[in-house]
């Protein structure tokens, strides 16, 4: 072998000076052109920035915080988001409600997390973020809704006005399959870009996580001409006693998504026995985070870089919870004089 080295060298070096000769330019510094990669799509936003509404209580049973104006983020939701190149900026839910409205105008969507609040402030809160998400698409923004698990049941509380809606069904700590609602079209909505052989994985495998005791059956929905106005049923699932419900919606006019299932749990929560950490699994966290964010970059929002730096999440520490083995592995936890209200 050794002997072939030098001839290696030799007709390699031939290569390089011949295809140098035959094309000149190509070693130049001064094409600016050759190292200048613009951006593919000048009219998306590659900076987006995701709002998270924080839910009252420390998100770890107490062991943080009895602070009665203490609310978190489990920092799944966080990861979830950045996992598809976004950054978060905390919503904190008891902030003076000009600060809420100054942050929602540093983000280019929101994220509604699980959770068991559903009246108070808090319910006022996602209430008013909601009509604000609308309000910024009738303006002419792309403003995407991501609604987990009780961010569809606020959801389907506030789009009827009924606050009675919902009815019980026996689905915490539970994976689950997607039944997909027979010839519903999946055209702008988070399957749209899923590959199809996860979607009929989805359909006969539990690659999703549910962790509710309440929802909506198809029938109350379909009676509810509110619901059926705004939103579409793309899925079903059951629950463990084999009563249906809806599990995914997507809104007829608006970026708006909804669902009972976790899709930030199967890639980055551990602390409940059920959920699915396959690889089939991980795709689903994946995908719907690009699904989101893809939504997001459509946002016309460019606010200023400094103000987003000055609230972004990484002015907080997240918390490690998950040591008790239940519930979520960390949490940011918040105060409502933590804000950073440097606006
Ligand atoms: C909160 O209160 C409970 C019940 O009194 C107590 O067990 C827990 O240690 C308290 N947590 C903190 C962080 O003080």
């Amino acid at each position: 072998m050794r002997i072939y080295l030098p001839i290696l060298l030799l007709i390699s070096g031939f290569l390089a000076i011949s295809s140098a000769n035959r094309n000149p330019t190509a070693l130049l510094p001064s094409e600016p052109q050759l190292t200048n990669c613009p951006a593919p799509d000048g009219d998306l936003n590659y900076r987006p920035v995701i709002g998270i509404v924080s839910h009252p209580g420390d998100g770890a049973k107490s062991r943080f915080s009895n602070a009665s104006d203490v609310s978190y983020i489990a920092a799944s939701y966080v990861k979830f988001v950045e996992s598809a190149g976004a950054r978060v900026i905390p919503l904190i839910y008891n902030e003076p409600p000009e600060i809420l409205i100054q942050k929602l105008n540093l983000v280019n969507g929101v994220l509604f997390t699980g959770g068991s609040s559903k009246k108070g402030l808090y319910f006022e809160v996602v209430k008013g973020i909601f009509q604000k998400v609308l309000e910024k698409n009738d303006a002419g923004d792309h403003f995407p809704l991501l609604a987990i698990c009780l961010g569809f049941e606020l959801l389907t509380m506030i789009i009827t006005k009924d606050n009675n809606i919902l009815e019980g069904f026996n689905a915490a700590n539970q994976a689950s399959k997607l039944q997909f609602v027979e010839g519903a079209n999946f055209e702008g909505t988070l399957f749209q870009r899923f590959p199809s052989e996860l979607l009929k994985k989805m359909s006969k495998d539990c690659l999703v996580m549910q962790n509710h005791h309440y929802g909506i059956s198809p029938e109350k929905f379909r009676a509810n001409a509110d619901l059926c106005n705004f939103f579409k049923i793309l899925t079903t699932s059951a629950d463990q006693d084999n009563k249906i419900y809806v599990s995914t919606v997507q809104a007829e006019h608006y970026p708006v998504t909804a669902v009972q299932w976790h899709p930030e749990k199967n890639a980055f929560e551990w602390g409940l026995s059920e959920i699915p950490h396959t690889e089939d699994a991980i795709l689903v966290t994946q995908n719907v985070a690009n699904y989101f964010i893809s939504e997001a970059r459509k946002s016309l929002n460019r606010p200023d870089a400094q103000e987003v730096l000055n609230n972004l999440i990484y002015n907080y520490s997240p918390s490690y919870s998950g040591k008790s083995g239940s519930g979520f592995d960390e949490v940011y936890i918040f105060t409502q004089n933590s804000g950073l209200s440097s606006l």
